[in-house]
């Protein structure tokens, strides 16, 4: 897939509500392809949100990271599926037969605008010791390889993953899966709750497709000029990738 700077830099509206999500989500329509709408906003505004958005121009990606039984996946795929919107997050932990149920409610969305579901391997605001809590006890790079390789062979469109693992699964998945990387700070931003962080520039590097950067633009003093410098970043990146 060909994309462009612009198509792969993904704002995440991190908001409570519509009234201060979309001033932010205008200003930024020009400066970024993908808005990401995640549960925060959603839970208050439900498909009003989308529909808000979708006005703007950039492409959409809810964020809702199912994770239940395959069936109750698969109709909540298909709800997604109505609102029309270009990406979609499940919980890769969820298994086979759920991910297979959803990839498969997926297909029978409109062509006219198909919805790339994206499977969530590991937070990126987990580390190796918050893994081993919760029985993981080989480690993120681990669970990203065997999550990731599982999720696609289960027919899935992409993966969510950190910097740190974008490389090693673009190596073994080739170049067809859209790799989309959260917790991406430029050189010097707060980390704030994510563990598992990296540069634009070593994201694009690293093989992702698709970054997506919340704090560091929102809570700039212009959010314009930081995303924009994110921008000129990856462009630069990937000039230096061809
Ligand atoms: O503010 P920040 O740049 O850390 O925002 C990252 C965004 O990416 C948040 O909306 C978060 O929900 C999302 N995300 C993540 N890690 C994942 C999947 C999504 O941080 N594995």
């Amino acid at each position: 897939m060909s994309l462009s700077a612009i198509d792969r830099l993904c704002f995440a509206l991190d908001y409570p509500d519509l009234d201060s999500a979309l001033p932010i989500a205008r200003r930024l329509a020009a400066e970024v392809g993908v808005l990401k709408i995640g549960l925060e906003l959603f839970l208050r505004e439900g498909p009003r949100a989308v529909a808000e958005l979708a006005r703007l121009g950039p492409r959409l990606f809810l964020d809702l990271k199912l994770h239940d039984i395959p069936a109750t996946v698969a109709g909540a795929v298909r709800s997604v599926g109505a609102l029309g919107v270009d990406f979609l997050t499940v919980h890769a932990g969820g298994g086979k037969a759920m991910l297979e149920a959803a990839a498969h409610a997926a297909s029978e969305v409109s062509a006219s605008r198909p919805l790339t579901l994206l499977g969530v391997t590991v937070l990126t605001s987990m580390d190796d010791a918050e893994l081993h809590g919760v029985g993981v006890g080989d480690g993120a790079a681990s669970q990203v390889a065997r999550l990731g390789r599982l999720a696609i062979d289960s027919g899935l469109g992409g993966l969510v993953c950190s910097v740190e693992e974008v490389a090693a699964l673009r190596g073994a998945l080739g170049a067809a899966p859209v790799l989309v990387t959260p917790g991406v700070r430029p050189a010097g931003a707060a980390v704030g709750d994510q563990r598992r962080v990296g540069t634009p520039a070593t994201a694009i590097e690293s093989g992702s497709s698709i970054l997506v950067v919340g704090r560091p633009i929102r809570q700039a003093p212009d959010p314009v000029a930081a995303a924009r410098a994110i921008r000129v970043e990856i462009g630069e990146a990937l000039g230096s990738r061809s």
